[in-house]
């Protein structure tokens, strides 16, 4: 499958709560999507940068996602890891709405589950 790059639809906007974190996959690549409690929007890689693990079937709060496994945490506004035992943080992706389709830029650096 091609890469696919550039603002991408994931999903539509009423599909995701406030409060709670969902993750996609689009185009091979892994993607988490946040809305936070005051409806901001957020994305990045959903795959631990511990060990291949989704962040996003973990526990979220305000804005911190804890990874399911070994408990790392990021903050999914920057993607910054918040210490032990994750210490590289997650990559972010830009989001935007475009008629009620919740999108994010994708780029090549985008980590993956497998490359299809
Ligand atoms: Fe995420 Fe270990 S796999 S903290």
């Amino acid at each position: 499958m091609a890469e696919q790059q550039g603002w991408t639809p994931i999903l539509a906007e009423a599909e995701i709560a406030r409060g709670t974190a969902k993750g996609i996959e689009v185009a091979g690549r892994n993607i988490a999507v946040y809305q936070l409690e005051d409806s901001t929007l957020c994305a990045t890689d959903n795959v631990c940068t511990h060990a291949f693990v989704p962040p996003s079937e973990g526990w979220f709060e305000d804005c911190l996602i804890e990874c399911p496994l070994h408990g790392g945490q990021f903050d999914v506004r920057t993607g910054q890891a918040q210490g032990a035992p994750v210490d590289e943080d997650l990559r972010t992706h830009a989001v935007r709405v475009t008629d009620g389709m919740i999108e994010v830029m994708l780029d090549e650096a985008a980590r993956h589950w497998q490359v299809v």
